[in-house]
């Protein structure tokens, strides 16, 4: 096997490397080989934003796809056969600004500035989606495209606001950037065979493109890292130094990267970024749109995989308990072979999942068909870019006599693994969906989880709040009036006079 040189399109050129280590990061390259220091390091993972860069990539389709994404957790090996562009690129060629930092500047949208070309990465990647549609995006859209990003001294209203004049700004007149001659350049880069690419210490990153080929090398190492967002990955580079040995990335696989609909199952294949696969499944499911937008940040949502969410399996990670409550699979593949469980099978315990030597995450299966109530609740500190404390997810389904036919219950961050929880379900099936039914099940959570205590939260607020969830879920949901005084139910948010609860 031949190593080939990483080939990508950035600042008007086709760059091609061949000695950088397998980890090394889009950020360090920036900053340390070729000098573009435009691109700032705060925090290297993926938490504030400085970073960001814009990756254009051709979409099955033939289109080109703009996304920000934090370029100190991507490796840069996947960057074979896409753009880089960073904020040096934004200046126009007659050297005037771009209107997206011209609406910085009037609005007075920096201070030290050290955030501030993240922002302008994000601004501009929304500009251009919003330019090629005539659209002008509205304060809501344009606070979810800023979601990854932080800024310490100037404050957001300015920045926000930049945001909102930048389409009424004249449009770029000598722009260096042009979207088709990008995606005509990577055409001419793409590969139709697996890229190998070997560093100097004799580590491997493959990039096939086509299932086959990526099943095949995972049957044959067996142990081999695969890669996908590396939104959890590229922190075990930055923050813990890890080697990481071979690496199988799923990104350039077409395969993978499929969303379709069959036998009333939206299928979610594993290369599939965050952002799309909670663009579908909003699609079908209403209910899980709060859990989408809250879901890290969009930066994070564009590299990250549902697939990656999925494997990694963390305890605290969000897809996991909305999945299980609507009844997901997960397809495991093994060379040719396919088996598919109930996705809360795939947890056996801390880190350890039923995933086999050689098998891998091909996909998810969702039904289209949902609950008669659903509901997810994420609790965390922050409302964006943060970490779950707990996580709850209720797909209830009750007949037209009240009972519940129907209960699936899951939670993060209470236990080792994302988990269903069977006693509270139990207490639940056969009776009537009312708050005596729903007090039992609150009190059977005790036979279901023992939490911990850890730095986001104490084992009994955890328990208190999962149970407390359950009972959100029924007084939103509930076919009888609320009692007056007792609660206060708004969209999106719940009042409760705590002396009713115990
Ligand atoms: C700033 C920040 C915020 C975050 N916020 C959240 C959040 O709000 N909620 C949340 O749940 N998570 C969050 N995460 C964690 C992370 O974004 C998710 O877990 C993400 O879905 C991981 O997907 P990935 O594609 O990046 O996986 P990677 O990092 O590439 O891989 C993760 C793990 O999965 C394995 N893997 C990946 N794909 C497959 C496959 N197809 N088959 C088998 N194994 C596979 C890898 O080998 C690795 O062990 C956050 C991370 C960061 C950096
Ligand atoms: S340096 Fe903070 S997100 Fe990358
Ligand atoms: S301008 Fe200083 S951190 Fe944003």
């Amino acid at each position: 096997m031949q190593t080939q040189a990483i080939r990508f399109y950035h600042r008007g050129q086709v760059r091609e490397v061949t000695d950088a280590p397998v980890t090394r990061t889009v950020l360090q390259y920036l900053r340390e080989d070729v000098r573009c220091t435009g691109t700032k390091e705060g925090c290297a993972e993926g938490d504030c934003g400085a970073c960001t860069v814009v990756i254009g990539e051709l979409r099955p389709d033939g289109e080109l796809a703009l996304q920000a994404v934090n370029a100190c957790i991507q490796l840069l090996p996947t960057l074979d056969g896409k753009a880089l562009i960073t904020v040096e690129d934004l200046r126009q060629a007659d050297g005037t600004l771009h209107p997206v930092q011209q609406a910085m500047v009037d609005c007075h949208g920096s201070q030290c500035g050290f955030c501030t070309p993240g922002f302008v990465m994000s601004l501009w990647a929304l500009y251009e989606q919003c330019a090629g549609k005539a659209e002008t995006p509205d304060r809501q859209r344009i606070c979810d495209a800023l979601t990854g990003n932080l800024c310490r001294c100037t404050g957001y209203r300015p920045i926000v606001e930049a945001g909102q004049r930048m389409m009424a700004l004249p449009a770029p007149h000598a722009s260096r950037l042009d979207p088709k001659a990008i995606a005509e350049i990577l055409r001419g880069l793409r590969r139709s065979e697996t890229f190998h690419y070997r560093d100097r210490s004799g580590a491997w990153f493959h990039a096939p493109r086509s299932v086959e080929d990526f099943a095949a090398l995972k049957a044959a190492q067996p142990g081999i890292r695969i890669l996908a967002g590396s939104t959890d990955i590229g922190l075990w580079v930055t923050k813990q130094f890890r080697e990481l040995g071979d690496l199988l990335y799923v990104g350039q696989v077409d395969g993978l990267r499929e969303l379709a609909q069959r036998d009333g199952m939206l299928e979610i294949g594993a290369a599939v970024s965050l952002e799309r696969a909670y663009a579908a499944l909003v699609d079908a499911h209403p209910e899980l749109e709060e859990l989408w937008k809250r879901f890290a940040s969009l930066p994070i949502r564009n590299a990250g995989t549902l697939g990656g969410n999925v494997a990694n399996g963390s305890p605290i990670g969000d897809s996991m308990p909305a999945l299980i409550a609507l009844g997901a699979e997960v397809v495991l593949q093994r060379g040719a072979e396919r088996r598919v469980l109930p996705l809360e099978a795939l947890y056996l315990a801390y880190q350890k999942t039923a995933m086999q030597d050689g098998e891998f995450v091909a996909a998810l299966r969702v039904p289209l068909a949902g609950p008669r109530h659903l509901r997810t609740y994420k609790l965390s500190k922050r409302f964006d870019q943060d970490i779950s404390a707990v996580c709850a997810a209720f797909g209830i389904t009750t007949g037209d006599d009240g009972t519940v036919i129907e209960a699936r219950i899951a939670y993060g961050g209470m236990a080792a693994t994302p988990k269903r929880a069977s006693h509270a379900e139990a207490a639940l099936i056969g009776a009537r969906w009312d708050e005596a039914a729903v007090r039992a099940a609150m009190a059977a959570l005790q036979q279901d989880y023992q939490p911990l205590t850890d730095m986001r939260a104490s084992a009994s607020y955890r328990m208190r709040a999962a149970a407390n969830l359950l009972l959100r879920c029924w007084l939103e949901t509930r076919a009888d009036p609320l009692p007056a005084g007792q609660v206060n139910v708004r969209a999106g948010s719940v009042a409760f006079d705590t002396t009713t609860i115990a």
